[in-house]
Order: structure tokens, then sequence, then C-alpha cells
């Protein structure tokens, strides 16, 4: 092999071992992955099937989906939190007390604490996509 090959094997190699290293991509769960982290995280069992459908009408289980609303707000991450009302950015705000930039990387777990605050205050019906998909539908846990 010539030096230009190794190092072209060399320079892959890195990038490679960096990508993996970091998982840059946007993470869209699984429906038995996040069935099995909603189930180890505190949600009350007998709503599982409707934080599922919840996810899945909302943002189609993609931790970094942003949806930009008619007012220009922003709904945010797996869960959409909006922006205007329960998160800040840069700094912690909002009625989550949290930074919104946490709602769309691929850690659920800041997303999973607010989503929960707002279904206590709330309801599931303060959702869109809940309303649409998944109310007065039998939601029974998935499989896995
Ligand atoms: C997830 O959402 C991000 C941001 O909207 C988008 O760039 C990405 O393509 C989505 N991934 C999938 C698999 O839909």
């Amino acid at each position: 092999m010539d030096m230009r090959k190794v190092q072209m094997t060399f320079f892959a190699t890195i990038v490679l071992t960096l990508l993996l290293a970091y998982d840059v991509e946007p993470l869209v769960f699984t429906k038995c992955g996040l069935t099995r982290y909603l189930l180890n995280n505190g949600f009350d069992r007998s709503l599982i099937g409707n934080w599922i459908c919840l996810v899945e009408s909302e943002s189609s289980k993609n931790t970094s989906r942003i949806t930009e609303k008619a007012d220009r707000s922003k709904s945010l991450g797996l869960f959409q939190i909006n922006d205007k009302l329960w998160c800040k950015w840069k700094t912690p705000g909002g009625r989550c007390e949290m930074k919104c930039e946490t709602f769309i990387d691929d850690d659920i777990q800041d997303d999973s604490m607010c989503a929960k605050k707002v279904q206590k205050e709330m309801g599931f019906r303060y959702w869109e996509g809940w309303m649409r998909s998944c109310y007065r539908r039998h939601l029974p846990i998935p499989p896995c």
C-alpha cells in the first residue's frame, strides 16, 4: 500500500470511530425501546398506552423533532413540549424550569419529567396529536 492509501484508511477509521462514539444522529425510538424506557422511568403503567400513542402521533418517536406553530412558538422533541410555556432557550425557565435545548437532544430524561408535569396540569387533551389519534381508543401496552 502506498502512503496515501494508508493515510486515507487511517483518517476514515478515525472519522468512523468518532461518529460511533458521539452518536450524532438524532435518535428515533422503536416502539419497544420507548415502551421499556417509559416502564423503567416512573410513567404510570395504566397510562403507558396513551404515552406511546402520544409520542407516535406527536413526533413519530423522533427525539429531535421541531414543529413550528402558527403563533411562531415551537414544539420540541419526543413529547412535542412547547417553548412558549414550558421552557426557556439558553437558560432554565418556563413552567418546567428547564432549557428548551434539552428537549431536542437524545437524552429524554428532562423531556420525560416535563411531559409528566404537562400531563398532570393540562391532561392528555393538551396534545393535539393525542386528541386526533389516541382519544377514546383502546391503547394496550405494546407486547415486547
Ligand atoms: C428527526 O427529526 C430531525 C429534526 O426534524 C430530522 O432532521 C430527522 O431527519 C428526523 N429523523 C427521522 C428518521 O425522521
